[in-house]
């Protein structure tokens, strides 16, 4: 049995697993010990490359979702990612597509605990003054994720001079670059109540109206995050100004990076924690398709199938889309596909996982990306598929019943209109069926006469 260290790291894990698979070693084989924890590991002793160990062929989706999935705190991450490269190694190339194999499955359930958590940290962490200028906050997040969550902070207070300190570990931003340290136990954290006025003030200008939904609140702070709110005196007064304000605030433009391109966003979109739709899903689905397209079409969310291959409308939905699309003589090559939600929403029922529409506020987080999407292509013609695209682009006024196949003009484009999901098609009873894809058909045409006479 060879003993390995179980450094919630990637690139500690990397290292270790490189050595082992190219020893050939067995996943039953290793047993990964805590850091610190006494007894001889294999680093001690020499692990000699055996000529018969396979090739590892990595792929990029297995890097991303291990560099999540070893922050979780439960024992066993490192042994699981191990199990899994193994098995990558040894032929499963396509394992990481089968949703319900349990290393699978286990490896998802870890990485949405880990993004939940960091969307958590960017959500209550609460900075203190304990110096003329100088910030500290003290936060005891369920994973190891204060490497994972702190970029962050760093791009919110780029000018200041803060420190996160949490049980694990410690890391200090001096306005130029982190520092990290050993943890500070919860006793030996700065006193709230050294200049709590001045965090009040701070507060008030990022104060959050969405809190005083109960449901949400119940949602999204625990009670156990409450002892690190120190505001509540402040809340009367500020709900009182809250009001016009929610919109605005519940809008994650900040994540949407300025430089405009297609892949950029795309990049900085496979970050996104913006709604709490980031954890169980596997994957951001951005739009594809050309950056010059003249014609968009916006979907709803991924399904089940584009969360698992990363692509838009490859799913039963998408050959209803692609029969629609042959049918008018659109060529989808030509189309830029998007969502106005690019995560999968879903219920898990057995081995399953149902969909489910996302909600009002899941749609308006998401917003800035298809707008970015929109900026960017500057289409002439915007098709949206279905009502959560209406509602994300054209509020909730629209009624698809009464306007469909009606053009609109919008900020994004001279002319937008509104058509049948592909998936109503599928979804609706036999009588309904034909016309509902006629009605379809004869939208996209419509879409492409569009183009033809703009
Ligand atoms: N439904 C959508 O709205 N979008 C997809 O990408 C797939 C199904």
């Amino acid at each position: 049995m060879q003993r390995a260290d179980a450094t919630p790291d990637l690139d500690a894990w990397r290292g270790t697993a490189r050595v082992l698979l190219a020893a050939n070693v067995a996943p039953a084989d290793v047993s990964w010990a805590a850091p610190g924890s006494t007894g001889v590991l294999f680093a001690d002793v020499a692990l000699v490359a055996d000529p018969a160990a396979p090739r590892a062929h990595v792929p990029a989706r297995f890097v991303e979702l291990a560099a999540d999935g070893v922050l979780h705190r439960e024992p066993g991450a490192h042994a699981l990612l191990y199990r899994l490269l193994w098995r990558l190694a040894h032929g499963e190339h396509e394992l990481l597509a089968d949703a319900v194999d349990p290393d699978v499955r286990a490896l998802a359930l870890r990485v949405g605990a880990v993004r939940r958590d960091v969307h958590k940290m960017h959500a209550f962490v609460r900075f203190h003054a304990v110096d003329d200028d100088q910030y500290v906050a003290w936060y005891a997040p369920d994973h190891h994720i204060l490497a994972r969550g702190v970029e962050h902070f760093v791009a919110r207070f780029p000018a200041m001079r803060w420190a996160i300190l949490t049980p694990d570990r410690s890391v200090a931003w001096d306005g130029a670059a982190l520092v990290f340290s050993p943890g500070v136990p919860r006793h030996a954290a700065p006193s709230p109540d050294e200049l709590e006025d001045l965090w009040r003030t701070y507060y008030a200008s990022t104060y959050n109206p969405a809190r005083t939904n109960p449901k949400l609140m119940r949602q999204h702070m625990p009670a156990r995050f409450w002892p690190q709110l120190p505001e509540s005196s402040a809340i009367p007064e500020l709900l009182a100004r809250a009001a016009p304000r929610v919109e605005a605030m519940l809008d994650p433009a900040a994540s949407v990076p300025a430089a405009r391109s297609l892949p950029v966003l795309a990049a900085a979109a496979r970050g996104c924690t913006a709604c709490d739709l980031c954890g169980p899903a596997t994957q951001t689905v951005f739009g594809e398709g050309p950056e010059g397209a003249a014609l968009v079409l916006v979907g709803e969310q991924p399904g089940d199938q584009e969360d698992l291959a990363g692509r838009p409308f490859v799913g039963p939905a998408g050959q209803v889309l692609d029969a629609a699309l042959r049918a008018v003589g659109l060529p989808r090559e030509r189309i830029y596909l998007t969502n106005a939600v690019k995560h999968f929403r879903f219920e898990p029922r057995g081995k399953k996982r149902i969909h489910q529409r996302p909600t009002a506020s899941q749609i308006r987080a998401c917003k800035p990306w298809v707008a970015a999407e929109l900026e960017t292509i500057r289409p002439r013609v915007i098709v949206c598929l279905g009502a959560t695209a209406a509602l994300s682009l054209i509020g909730s006024r629209f009624r698809i019943s009464a306007e469909r196949g009606r053009w609109v003009t919008t900020h994004w484009a001279d002319a937008l209109m509104v058509t049948h999901h592909p998936a109503a098609v599928l979804r609706v009873d036999e009588v309904d069926r034909p016309r509902y894809e006629a009605e379809l058909r004869a939208d996209l045409a419509l879409a492409a006469a569009k183009l033809d006479g703009l």
